[in-house]
């Protein structure tokens, strides 16, 4: 390895997931690929570039700078900023040729340049939308009216989709529906949307003509199991090397507090990665590494720059220089995101989200490197 510590990230893989997302889609619905924040930590540039060209043909992101961003990297198709906007950040966005999202008429009456509206309703989220199903249409209402304003879809988002068998998710979607529907009636060229990944992998119902999907796009399962159930492909893995070897008689110990003290004679390997490059201190004595093409388990306290290993009495044939992925598959073993997110009790999302700005991502194209 040329670096102490990078991020690989495999954007056939993305176009893969996408295709299949795409494939799976009922009603003629659309792929709309979610790549904020930074494509979930993937690289929003290549990561849009890799959902579009396996058939993706929306951008959604959450921030008007977001928006810019790919704007700015050439990036072409139609482009929705689902987020809140401050008004400074509504003239971004709208510099950006992006869609923006609605919910309440002082909005509306705001925009006073041309732009493309989503209509919001918040049919359970409890976040962003209004509750009030008459107030949505007459927002709505007030975007149609507007001579310079397009009414361009109608939305929700479920808080559930991930709880396969839950009740709520089916209730949000007829309240959905009822307000939807005949909205859509009146005006005919809506597009409605609703689904995320897991949405979209759960009910065909819920496609309506747009999905916006994320997480699965990077070959993460939105149910936190693996992502092969839904032939999906892990996209990023995150990979280290051997830095130092070094015997561990009994009664010394690895790391900050001396969190690992060896009982018997051991031999020790550090990585140079921490939780200054997103390996969170929560996998203290709590995660492996692969080496050599077996499970290592990480001990000790995780350091904002490194980690230790315990490779057993014999070093396990493992030396100075070796690859170590933290995430990612080495020989017949493999670590998913969803590993770490179980033993830090979260979901992957903000596994790969957390992965820092110090380490490179690296693109490719199954193995070859991406221009
Ligand atoms: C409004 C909205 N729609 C769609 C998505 C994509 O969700 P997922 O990554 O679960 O597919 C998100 C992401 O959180 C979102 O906030």
């Amino acid at each position: 390895m040329d670096r102490r510590a990078e991020a690989r990230v495999d954007l056939t893989a993305i176009e893969r997931n996408a295709a299949r997302l795409r494939d799976g889609l009922t009603g003629g619905a659309a792929l709309c690929a979610v790549v904020k924040a930074d494509g979930y930590g993937h690289g929003a540039v290549p990561a849009a570039r890799a959902a579009l060209a396996g058939g993706a043909t929306w951008l959604a992101v959450a921030t008007a700078q977001e928006a810019a961003a790919l704007r700015e990297a050439g990036l072409d198709a139609r482009l929705l900023v689902m987020g809140a906007l401050t008004p400074a950040e509504l003239a971004v966005a709208l510099d950006a040729r992006a869609d923006v999202v609605a919910w309440r008429e002082g909005f509306v009456v705001a925009l006073d340049r041309p732009a493309r509206v989503h209509v919001k309703l918040d049919t359970g989220m409890g976040r962003l939308g209004t509750r009030d199903a008459d107030e949505a249409t007459r927002v709505a209402d007030a975007v149609a009216a507007a001579p310079h304003l397009e009414l361009a879809g109608a939305m929700t988002h479920f808080a559930t989709a991930d709880e396969p068998g839950d009740a709520f998710m089916p209730a949000q979607l007829e309240r959905f529906l009822a307000w939807g529907g005949p909205l859509r009636e009146r005006h005919p060229g809506l597009l409605l949307h609703a689904a995320n990944s897991a949405a979209a992998l759960r009910d065909p119902a819920s496609h309506f003509d747009l999905v916006r999907a994320g997480i699965a796009l990077y070959g993460l399962d939105p149910f936190q199991r693996d992502p092969a159930e839904h032939g999906l492909q892990p996209a990023l893995e995150l990979r280290s090397y051997v830095a130092e070897v070094k015997p561990c008689a009994p009664e010394e110990s690895a790391g900050y507090g001396r969190r690992f003290v060896a009982r018997a004679p051991t031999t020790l390997a550090t990585v140079p990665i921490g939780y200054g490059d997103g390996v969170r201190r929560g996998l203290t004595n709590n995660a492996d590494v692969l080496v050599g093409g077996r499970r290592r388990p990480l001990v000790g306290t995780v350091s904002m720059d490194n980690v230790t290993l315990d490779l057993g009495p014999d070093g396990g044939g493992v030396g100075h220089g070796d690859e170590a992925v933290l995430i990612g598959a080495q020989g017949g073993e493999r670590i998913l995101a969803e590993e770490w997110a179980r033993r830090l009790e979260t979901i992957n999302y903000e596994i790969t989200c957390g992965i820092s700005r110090r380490v490179p991502r690296v693109h490719h194209r199954d193995g070859a490197p991406a221009e």
